[in-house]
């Protein structure tokens, strides 16, 4: 497959960025996406060029870090799957792909396609864990009873890799499905309840200073989000966050 690839290039934080165009040659469908980007960072490497900075570590949709908005879509044109996971059957041979990094205020550039996702983690340090006595006591988790329902609710809600998609694609740059995801991950479990009121307070409060926006429902972050985290876990968020303040 022949392609031309056109790719947000930007030295630094404080460096004006552009689309840079670069022609690629012999690739194959079978290749990831990222497979595809080595591929042109070894032409480039051999051409003295700076290699494209993006971000990657797994490289099977496990941890997050292959944030790539591809021609207008946060991880590409395909449903479910990371970029890391996306193929380059999903393009035809001669297509012009457009290559950027996640727009958003709190997720600031720091070089070509990689930003600073810290922001999620000062979210998690705010809130997205629970206490548990480690003293040699500690109860079998298997001894707490939990409903099936409530079970598999929260593991859906545990799949969130934090990638930041939702971020990216929504239009308010609203961090709502990845924190609610969080939020109810342990509001449905007994093990969360001790902490639940202040884990919402706090981690809303940390989600509002980062500078993320404000959910408006339009649900782009849910056919986005390659883990398929739902918009009920942003209503349950809400549910949580009014109990705490009535509980205030
Ligand atoms: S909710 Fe989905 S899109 Fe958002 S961070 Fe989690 S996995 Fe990524
Ligand atoms: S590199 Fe880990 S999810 Fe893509």
């Amino acid at each position: 497959m022949k392609l031309t690839l056109k790719i947000w290039r930007q030295k630094g934080p404080e460096e004006k960025g552009k689309i840079v165009t670069y022609p690629i040659d012999n690739i194959d469908g079978d290749m990831s996406f990222l497979e595809m980007m080595d591929v042109l960072n070894v032409e480039l490497v051999k051409k003295g060029e700076s290699p494209v900075a993006f971000d990657h570590d797994c490289r099977e949709g496990i941890c997050g870090s292959c944030s790539m908005y591809i021609d207008g879509e946060a991880h590409g044109p395909d449903r479910g799957v990371t970029t890391c996971q996306l193929h380059m059957r999903k393009f035809k041979d001669g297509d012009t792909i457009y290559i950027e990094p996640w727009r958003a205020k709190a997720f600031p550039i720091i070089k070509d396609l990689v930003v600073d996702r810290s922001s999620f983690d000062r979210i998690m340090n705010a809130g997205g864990y629970i206490s548990v006595n480690t003293s040699g006591n500690t109860i079998d988790a298997n001894a707490t009873p939990i409903p099936k329902e409530d079970a598999d609710k929260a593991f859906e809600a545990a799949t969130c890799i934090g990638c930041g998609a939702c971020v990216a694609s929504c239009k308010n740059a609203s961090a709502m499905l990845f924190v609610s995801a969080k939020v109810s991950q342990l509001a449905l479990l007994p093990q969360g309840q001790v902490e639940a009121k202040d884990r919402v307070l706090k981690m809303v409060e940390a989600m509002d200073e980062e500078g993320f926006g404000n959910c408006t429902n339009t649900g782009a972050c849910e056919v986005e989000c390659p883990k398929g985290i739902s918009l009920e876990n942003i209503a349950r968020m809400n549910r949580e966050y009014l109990k705490a303040m009535v509980k205030k």
